[in-house]
């Protein structure tokens, strides 16, 4: 990627209750020059970077706003409804700057606030959200035949929600699915340690009595995981894929873009990327896991 402008801005967030659960629908009101508006990404922190990546690889001249609630995170040990009332409070807020299309790009804010998006905000910009990759993983079959075993890593918000239970449902008969809640993990790469002997330890530590052989695909189910997977690499066999959502979250948004006809139509226009958040402003850590190559 050429020269992109992050910008990295601290800013309070509002504390207003996002008044989860409730389905009222704002005012429907064209914006002028929607299309020319960045589309809008939340994490909990910087994780949500891994799906940023591919978004601007896929759509090089659209502006990005990237919201990490560092303030408020970890999401995945907090329950369903601190999360929803959090994810609510950032979107409302990243609504006020101006944004022309929503992706959630965390698991654990999709899995407990999707719907109340979908319901609040879908008719005025699409909201696009992440799950974990597990069709892809079950797809991929078995090395040498046979039902594959996929393990997924996830939080612990993610592996107790009803939208991880209901998806494991449709491939309980194809693979046989192991779920791994990994309480620390992400606090690791929010201090930046993505390799090493402390960080091997613990995630060995975090397996367990799991299998590390004879496992087919780990599905990696946290936005912030993608930036460990050079120590993952370590610990599995060569022959384990390892998979994240973030590539088909991408292609989504794009269908999503093009079908509400808000691509951006300047080909000249060169995309830029503002950091935002509840957080410290972290402007130089952004930009270099948002340069970081798997
Ligand atoms: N990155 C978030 C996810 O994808 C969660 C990290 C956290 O705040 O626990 O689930």
């Amino acid at each position: 990627m050429s020269e992109r402008k992050a910008m990295a801005a601290a800013s309070s967030v509002s504390q207003t209750p996002g008044g989860c659960g409730q389905t009222e629908s704002p005012k429907e009101g064209g914006l002028p020059e929607r299309r020319d508006l960045p589309i809008g990404v939340l994490d909990s922190g910087v994780g949500g970077i891994s799906v940023l990546r591919e978004m601007v690889r896929l759509m090089p001249g659209e502006d990005f706003l990237f919201y990490g609630d560092a303030a408020y995170a970890p999401y995945g040990t907090k329950t369903r409804q601190q999360v929803c009332e959090r994810t609510l409070a950032c979107v409302e807020e990243m609504m006020q700057t101006g944004i022309k299309a929503l992706v959630v790009a965390c698991n654990t804010a999709t899995s407990a606030a999707i719907e109340v998006l979908r319901e609040k905000y879908d008719r005025q910009i699409p909201v696009v959200g992440i799950e974990p990759a597990l069709k892809p993983a079950v797809s991929g079959g078995r090395n040498g035949g046979g039902k594959p075993t996929v393990l997924v890593m996830a939080t612990p918000g993610t592996v107790a929600g009803e939208k991880w239970k209901a998806l494991t449902r449709q491939y309980e008969g194809k693979a046989k699915i192991l779920s791994l809640p990994c309480p620390g993990l992400m606090e690791y790469v929010e201090r930046g340690i993505l390799e090493g002997d402390e960080l091997n330890r613990f995630l060995r530590d975090l397996l367990g009595e799991l299998p590390r052989s004879g496992v087919d695909a780990v599905v990696l189910g946290c936005t912030h995981y993608p930036f460990v997977r050079h120590e993952l690499e370590k610990i599995f066999s060569s022959e384990t894929r390892i998979l994240d959502g973030s590539e088909g979250t991408a292609r989504q948004l794009l269908r999503r873009l093009k079908k509400r006809e808000l691509l951006r139509m300047d080909p000249s226009h060169e995309g830029q990327v503002t950091f935002t958040g509840s957080g410290e402003a972290r402007e130089d850590f952004c930009r270099m896991l948002l340069e970081w190559e798997p």
